[in-house]
């Protein structure tokens, strides 16, 4: 027997995240320069200047470990969503804060709720912790959120192992979304002792109108965790900062098996500056939306279907040439995301760019050969 073969089963049965490729990696290998990514839902403009001033601020004193309770960012944050200090978990990115309640939730004699195509994070902190995933089967074809959540068929697999249920509101890779009444619902079916994530990545880049600020039902559902971030419409992916809001009796839960520095200095810093400028997460919007447009319009005029999306990207549907387009795209510098690991090989992801970029997909999809 070797040392591997002692490691837990559930850890050597979890399938590495497979990330959006970074630009260094294909102008490496294929020899160009200005290869464009949008492939990991990032922000096109960059983040907030008040947040990377800060950044350099910080950048002057990495020698000093970061403060472990991340005071500053609590308090803004508490004040902008309107939430109490102690109500706030922060994490490296909100993988790490979804890790954390998997982590306070989940054994191996435990169950927890996902929907098939939801964001694949899910499975992964389920599966390391040795639970039982139950896998709610998607919305079909014929539904006006197509591979979206079934709701109904998340609520038919609660049993008395479930602990845990994972929703994503919008979803990543699918962009579907969940309107007030369904997902308010969902929340009063769901017994009281079973936590539920609502996981928020992308909320900030909502237009819709019905769309639910989960945040309002805390006081309502004591079992309810929001997680949020700073890597999409902040544009601070790079950094690794994200954050859970629940009740404070949760949080503290959470804190009892968060790492103690996960929050580095940096990120603290730039994140507490990016929440001040509203002028930026405006600008943001603005520009995702009409991104989305010129992107459907697009796609209209080349005859591919899309599913419908609420965040910063779009899902677009190839069928049995999505493998080639792919590598096509690669092939002029455009790095847009494969979906064959969430069994949607027949479609590609592509992140909202910039004008620019988005007209250079399209002149690299047009383009022979
Ligand atoms: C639905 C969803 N949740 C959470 C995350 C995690 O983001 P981060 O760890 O960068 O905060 C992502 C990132 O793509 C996402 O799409």
């Amino acid at each position: 027997m070797s040392v591997i073969d002692s490691a837990l089963v559930q850890i050597r049965q979890l399938h590495p995240y497979s990330p959006g490729k970074p630009v260094e990696e294909l102008e490496r290998e294929l020899g160009i320069a200005n290869a464009i990514k949008l492939a990991s839902n990032e922000n096109p403009l960059g983040c907030s200047p008040r947040a990377r001033e800060e950044l350099a601020r910080a950048v002057a004193h990495v020698e000093l470990y970061p403060d472990a309770n991340a005071y500053y960012l609590k308090q803004r944050l508490a004040q902008k969503l309107g939430v109490a200090v102690d109500q706030i978990t922060i994490g490296n990115g909100s993988n790490d804060v979804l890790d954390l309640v998997a982590r306070s939730f989940l054994d191996g004699n435990a169950e927890a709720i996902y929907s098939q195509y939801a964001f694949m994070v899910y499975a992964m902190v389920t599966q390391a912790c040795g639970a039982r995933a139950r896998v709610a089967p998607a919305l079909g074809t014929d539904s006006n959120q197509p591979f979206g959540h079934d709701l109904q068929a998340m609520l038919a697999l609660v049993n008395e192992k479930t602990r845990l249920v994972f929703i994503a509101n919008p979803n990543n890779p699918t962009g579907n979304w969940l309107l007030q009444d369904e997902l308010q619902a969902f929340l009063d079916a769901l017994p009281e002792h079973i936590a539920v994530v609502i996981d928020e990545a992308y909320f900030e880049y909502v237009d819709l109108a019905q769309f639910p600020n989960a945040l309002h039902w805390l006081a309502r559902y004591p079992n309810l965790i929001v997680t949020r971030t700073f890597s999409k419409i902040y544009g601070l992916a790079g950094l690794r900062i994200g954050y859970a809001i629940s009740s404070p009796q949760l949080c503290d839960l959470f804190n009892r098996v968060r790492q103690p520095f996960n929050g580095n200095a940096i990120a603290l810093a730039a994140a507490r500056a990016a929440l001040d400028d509203d002028a930026f997460v405006e600008q943001s919007q603005r520009v995702n939306q009409q991104g989305l447009q010129q992107l459907r319009r697009g796609f209209d005029e080349r005859g591919f279907s899309y599913l419908p999306s609420a965040g910063n990207f779009l899902t677009v549907q190839f069928n049995e040439r999505s493998a080639a387009i792919y590598q096509g795209l690669l092939q002029r510098g455009v790095i847009v995301r494969p979906l064959a690991n969430y069994g949607l090989a027949q479609f590609l992801r592509i992140s909202v760019g910039t004008s620019a970029q988005i007209e250079r997909l399209f002149n690299a999809l047009d383009a022979p050969g």
